[in-house]
């Protein structure tokens, strides 16, 4: 693409604790970074299990590392229960991480997902974001996970592409619960750094199509970023890559 800047680049750690290691030192890096050039640092989490290890390296051996108060945090997408749900991603990343580090509740905007309907919930998170944003969202920093079927966040295959949204409602999500609010690829990739952390090896075989299959198709590969796409892979996850 003309003037494309985009970098990408395949991390392989040997174990799932060095690559969240290795992500944390990411985040800490593009944390500084964003603080310098503009005063702020502007991220959307990952739900989903694997980036709890994240969440906790970051509430503690983190913890002093980074400015939280400078810290903006926005949802790449929610289940549509109660914030109090065990399967709310909100409350996942509250307990591993809000509770634990000094952000300011105000700078935390987590996905509506009470008294209001999926999509109404959607319009409303995306009023938000372009009212943070005076425009169009464009996040310093993005933590994906990735789905055995390529989906990321609640972006699954043969679905909607929400082209012409920021944010949408899904109703027919194939990982439970069936209802989800999410970022589209449109917000996904007006975002300056995306980062995929991915371990074990059941998702091995869906790391090298997305990889190394560009014929696939999968949610996870229309995800294309301004500046960065990282991945941050174990040594399971990369075990059908091909040198
Ligand atoms: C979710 C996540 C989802 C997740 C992948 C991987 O709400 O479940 O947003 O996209 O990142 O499904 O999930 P695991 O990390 O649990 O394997």
């Amino acid at each position: 693409m003309a003037g494309s800047r985009l970098r990408t680049e395949v991390h392989t750690f040997p174990t799932p604790e060095q690559t969240v290691a290795a992500v944390a030192e990411r985040f800490a890096a593009a944390a500084r970074l964003a603080c310098q050039s503009s005063g702020r640092f502007t991220i959307v989490l990952a739900g989903g299990e694997t980036p709890k290890d994240l969440y906790r390296l970051l509430a503690t051996t983190y913890r002093d590392k980074v400015n939280w108060q400078a810290v903006y945090v926005f949802f790449g997408d929610e289940r549509f229960v109660p914030p109090s749900d065990p399967l709310s991603n909100y409350r996942m990343i509250e307990e591993t991480l809000l509770n634990a580090v000094p952000i300011p509740q105000r700078q935390v905007y987590p996905m509506p997902t009470e008294g209001i309907s999926p999509e109404q919930a959607a319009r409303q998170y995306e009023r938000q974001l372009l009212s943070f944003f005076q425009g169009p969202p464009c996040f310093d920093w993005v933590l994906l996970g990735l789905g055995e079927d390529g989906h990321t966040a609640s972006l699954f295959p043969r679905r909607n592409n929400f082209s012409r949204q920021w944010v949408a409602a899904v109703n027919d999500a194939p990982k439970p619960p069936p209802q989800r609010l999410t970022l589209t690829y449109r917000a996904f990739n007006q975002s300056n750094e995306v980062t995929f952390l991915v371990t074990g090896a059941h998702k091995a075989q869906t790391v090298a199509k997305v990889l190394q299959a560009p014929e696939a198709q999968l949610p996870a590969q229309k995800i294309v970023p301004r500046q960065l796409l990282a991945w941050y892979l174990d040594q399971a996850a990369a075990g059908q890559l091909k040198s």
